[in-house]
């Protein structure tokens, strides 16, 4: 008989690409897809730690869970609660002390061995069936071997596909928790990377994203020596050789590990696209120095240039914390000045949020809430006043859009323009999955509107 997983994703495209592998990893134990929790044998929340936000949510989430175990087995049918990703790996064996309905806890490199943590899961309650009582399995390892020997090769594919190729970090910023969540940064061999791009566009993907929690630093051993390591310009070179393959994107970067051949990458591979979510997070030097960033605003600046020198029409995007611990007016100002220097298509902007573990977190002068909220809106006006005035340009120009969803109402779909924005027009079904020319008639903040040209 066929089980029923429910999985919740937060956080990072990392996440995203993580839950899909975990149903890949279930789908042969004869698990089934639900968007039900009440239905579920399995529920799986796929946490992030990232800002103590997202923390939140996953314990009010697990609250609600609880409920619908309960409900369910008052119809004598289980339900195994299992939180994973970056929180998992955060909190350990704590999360079963606080939520002992929770049956399993995996960090983000020990989900490969989901099957065999079920496996033992259910021998466990089994045993404790009279006593009612739950065992835990706590997995948050980083093993020496690496989780994508042992995953299975994808089954299924989207139009759009991510395809993960560095992980981890080495860089401790001092705000941020992804070094100790993801562990020490690995690249994947080029081979491997090869096989599933290649196997994924012969499922119908035309368009991948390279993911990596610092995609730039990658280093995959080359697939004709060991002793040779390649780079991500490298990489993209030979992936724009894969028929098929229409689209390439890869994030995220960090700006000290945009190298030459990635910069002359964007001028030379047409299949890349003009599109780069490259964070700074801060316009203040003296802060960038305190996140231990490694670079100064003109350093970013300069590569900045460089890209716009080899591909002109690069839609830049960033990541931005304001209030960070020490933050003045004038190191804010400095950010907004940045921001009006460099005129962005699209970006993210948080304020700083402590975590626990990281330097910044003990770091005296916490910035007050009310300056940080404040701050946080004075930025995104002005982002939000550059997204428009982006969205705008492309009015009246003619894009190709990859059609990958339905959209909002009926008869409408939506997809992608080569810079990320994304673009609802009316057509038919047909078109979902194919790379169609769209005119642009009109703007908002966060998406613009087309009429497709060709008769669908
Ligand atoms: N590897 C990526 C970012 C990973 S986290 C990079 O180097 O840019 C995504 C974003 O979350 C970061 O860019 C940062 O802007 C934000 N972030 C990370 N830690 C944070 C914290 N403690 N408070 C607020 N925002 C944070
Ligand atoms: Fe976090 Fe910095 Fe690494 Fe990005 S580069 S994941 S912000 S430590
Ligand atoms: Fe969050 Fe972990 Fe990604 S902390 S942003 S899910 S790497």
């Amino acid at each position: 008989m066929s089980k029923k997983l429910y999985i919740k994703t937060y956080g990072c495209q990392m996440n995203v690409y993580d839950s899909q592998r975990m149903v890949d990893l279930l789908s042969p134990l004869g698990y089934e897809m639900t968007e039900t929790p009440n239905e579920a044998d399995m529920a799986i929340l796929n946490t992030c730690h990232i800002r103590e936000k997202a923390e939140q949510k996953v314990f009010s989430d697990l609250g609600r869970l609880r409920i619908v175990k309960d409900e369910r087995a008052e119809s004598g049918k289980d339900m195994m609660i299992a939180v994973g990703g970056c929180v998992a790996q955060a909190e350990g064996a704590e999360i079963i002390r606080q939520a002992p309905y929770v049956s399993m806890v995996f960090g983000p490199q020990a989900y490969h061995k989901l099957p065999e943590m079920i496996a033992k899961t259910t021998r466990e309650r089994d045993i404790k069936l009279g006593l009612k009582k739950n065992i835990g399995v706590v997995n948050t390892d980083f093993p020496v071997e690496s989780k994508f020997d042992f995953l299975p090769q994808p089954t299924t594919s989207t139009i759009s596909s991510f395809v993960s190729v560095q992980e981890g970090c080495d860089n401790f910023c001092t705000f941020c928790v992804v070094p100790y969540t993801r562990g020490a940064e690995y690249s994947r061999p080029v081979a491997d990377i090869l096989n599933d791009t290649r196997r994924l566009v012969s499922l119908g993907t035309k368009e991948v994203t390279l993911l990596g929690q610092n995609v730039n630093a990658f280093h995959g051993i080359s697939p004709n020596s060991n002793d040779v390591e390649w780079g991500l310009g490298r990489l993209i070179y030979e992936l724009a050789e894969i028929e098929g393959l229409e689209r390439i994107r890869y994030t995220t970067s960090h700006p000290m590990d945009m190298d030459e051949e990635l910069i002359k990458a964007h001028g030379e591979v047409p299949q890349l696209m003009p599109y780069l979510h490259l964070p700074i997070q801060s316009g203040s030097n003296r802060v960038l120095e305190a996140m231990n960033r490694r670079h100064t605003t003109a350093q970013y600046l300069d590569v900045i240039e460089k890209l716009r020198k080899a591909r002109p029409d690069i839609a830049m995007s960033s990541d931005f914390i304001v209030g960070f611990p020490g933050e003045t007016k004038e190191d804010h100002n400095e950010t907004l000045d940045l921001v009006r220097a460099v005129n962005y298509a699209q970006a993210y902007s948080f304020k700083y949020s402590i975590r626990p573990g990281t330097p910044a977190g003990a770091m005296d002068l916490q910035v007050p809430e009310p300056v940080k909220v404040e701050r946080l809106a004075e930025l995104q006006n002005l982002l939000n006043e550059q997204q428009l005035a982006f969205n705008q340009s492309k009015v009246g120009t003619k894009q190709q859009i990859l059609v990958d969803r339905e959209g909002k109402y009926d008869g409408q779909l939506r997809g992608k323009t080569p810079f990320m924005q994304s673009v609802h027009f009316d057509g038919n079904e047909r078109l979902q999955g194919e790379m169609i020319e769209v005119l642009i008639t009109g703007a908002l903040p966060n998406s613009v509107s087309g009429i497709v040209d060709t008769i669908g």
